[in-house]
Order: C-alpha cells, then structure tokens, then sequence
C-alpha cells in the first residue's frame, strides 16, 4: 500500500494489478481448449474501457440507464434502509454516476474503495468523485474484485456497504457467482449489505439488441480483446478475419458473446500457433440473467438475505439489497 502525493485528492492507492503473466497465461490456455475461449475480464484495457462507457450510453443497452433511474427514483428507500456513516466499497469501479447517486441516497457516507482491474480507469473515477465529495475518504484498489481482497488496513471500523451494478455478476458463472458472494460478505461482515444490480431475464429479442446495437459499438468492443492480444502479447489477429456475434441461450439463461472466424486461418500468440476453421469462435462473454427469485436462491447460497429488491415497471432490471447473515 502507499499514500499519494498531494496532487491526488485519493487518501490511499494500492496497487495489486495482476502480472501480465495472468492474461498470457488465460489467452494461451483458452486459445488452445477445444471451445476456444478468452475470459471477458480482459476486455477492459483503456480502449475497452472506453467502449463500453459508449455502449452504456446505447439507445439499445438498457440496463444502465435502468440501474440508474432506479437508484435515483428509490434513493430515499436506499437511504432508509441502508446504515448510516458506512464504509462503500465498490466492486469494479463501473460508472462514476452509479456511485454518486448511492453517495447521495445514504446517509453520511465516510468512506469509498473502488477496486478495480483496470488502473487508468480507476484512477480517473476514484479522482473525481473524491473531489466532488471532499467529505468522503477515498481510497483506490487496483486489483481483481473476484479474488478476495482484504481492505481491512484501508476501511475505517463501522458498517460496510458493497456496491456491485451493472449486472457484473452476470459474467460470472453461477457457482463462480456464489463464490464472489460469499467472498463479498466476508469482506462486509456479519450485518453487511451488499446493493448488487441484476439484469432479469426477459424477451429474447431485447435481450439480443442489446449486445447486437446497430452502431456497431458492441461488436468494437469485442474484436478490441484481439487487438490487446496483439498489442500486449505479441498476437498477429488480423481483425477483419473475425465476426462479432451475440446470441442468448434460453438453457443456460445467458447471452454469449463470440468472435467467429470468417474463414480458415492461422494466427500466433506469444510465439503459439492456433489454427481457426471457418466458423470456428472464440467465446468472449457470459452474460448470466436471472429472475428475481432465481437470484434470491443463489444469494442465499452465500449466505446473503434479500432486504429490499427494486424492479423498473418494465421489469428489465433488478437492484438487489442483500443482508449478509
Ligand atoms: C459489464 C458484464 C454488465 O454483460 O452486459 C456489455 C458487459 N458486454 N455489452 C454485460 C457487456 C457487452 C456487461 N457487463
């Protein structure tokens, strides 16, 4: 851990970015599986980072703005029900205006943790909500929020709030998502609350616009993972041999994204070789959508009970408050 110079209005940065081994090690372990597959964690360097900022802004992406109307229209039930001068440690510094608006709903918050992967990222964010709550301790940690991160030497003694939006659970596998949970109320202790937003599952045909939008923002998204290997990795994908694609898949509940290869060919990573059919893909992302009990149960796998669940009146988008036992 280290403090900040004066030039930051952060209290405290800690840095435990994964080595770039990590995604060395996924991309050539995945590329070389029979389903071919990358873990979604990886889209997000700066450009991707970037992109999915645009894609949230999408006419067609609904769950962000969705999350968003429900924090600010439920903010004086969050605010009751939530305890008072918390600690808020956010997982995955997603969306500077999510985090504000909960800021705004409780009372007398003391204290924020954003931890995210991406470091440009987090920095940028944890930087301007701290200036724009000068009364509020802000502290940075770079790191993968699906490990278990002990913040103990960071956040203050008092009630613990988790904040988890964006449906980034939904990335994870079910039982991966339990694991998180239960490492979530670890960290917020017995009595803890985590306010967690959980896309729903719905029409297949919004479901799909939303990962197929017709500016083409999602599909950038997705083709930028081959320009980072390339980039990072020493990777020679050519960008025009693959196609995005996104499709929900009713048995597992869960939209899948996929690179697909538009036509037999080779590439190297990190001095490997792969060989892709025509047709072949590469699986990109899980994106896992549950109906509000569904959740409940798996929430209660990790020991967490439902305290306050918000649905919009078109029921796409659920806010969860979960109480851990
Ligand atoms: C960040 C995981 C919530 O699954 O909807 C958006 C990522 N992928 N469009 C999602 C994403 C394609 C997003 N999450």
């Amino acid at each position: 851990m280290r403090s900040v110079g004066s030039e930051t209005a952060l209290d405290t940065f800690v840095d435990l970015e994964p080595a770039s081994d990590d995604f060395r090690a996924d991309v050539l372990a995945g590329l070389a599986a029979p389903q071919k597959a990358i873990p979604s964690k990886y889209f997000y360097d700066e450009t991707g980072s970037r992109l999915f900022e645009r894609i949230c802004g999408l006419e067609e992406y609904y769950p962000t703005r969705t999350e968003t109307e429900l924090l600010s229209a439920h903010a004086d039930d969050l605010g009751a029900l939530l305890p008072a001068e918390a600690s808020v440690i956010e997982f995955g510094s997603g969306s500077a205006d999510k985090i504000r608006l909960l800021a705004e709903a409780l009372r007398r918050p003391r204290c924020y943790v954003p931890i995210d992967i991406s470091r440009g990222h987090l920095l940028h964010n944890a930087e301007l909500f701290a200036r724009a709550h000068p009364d509020i301790q802000v502290s940075a940690v770079c790191a993968d929020f699906t490990k278990t991160v002990d913040v103990g030497a960071i956040v203050p003694a008092g009630p613990r709030i988790g904040f988890f939006p964006g449906s980034t659970i939904g990335n994870l596998k079910p039982d991966a998502a339990v694991d998180f949970l239960r490492g979530a109320a670890k960290t917020l202790g017995s009595g803890g609350y985590l306010v967690i937003g959980v896309d729903l599952k719905k029409d297949r045909a919004v479901l799909e616009a939303a990962y197929n939008d017709a500016e083409g923002v999602t599909a950038a998204f997705n083709l930028n993972l081959l320009r980072r290997i390339n980039r990072e990795l020493g990777g020679t994908f050519e960008l025009k041999d693959f196609e995005h694609c996104a499709l929900y898949g009713e048995a597992h509940g869960r939209i899948e994204m996929h690179l697909v290869s538009r036509r037999t060919h080779r590439a190297e990573v990190a001095g490997a070789t792969f060989d892709f059919a025509a047709g072949e893909t590469i699986h990109t992302e899980n994106s896992y959508k549950y109906a509000v009990d569904e959740f409940h149960e798996l929430a209660a796998r990790a020991g967490f009970h439902p305290a306050l669940t918000l649905t919009d009146p078109l029921d796409r988008f659920s806010i969860h408050c979960l109480r851990a036992e």
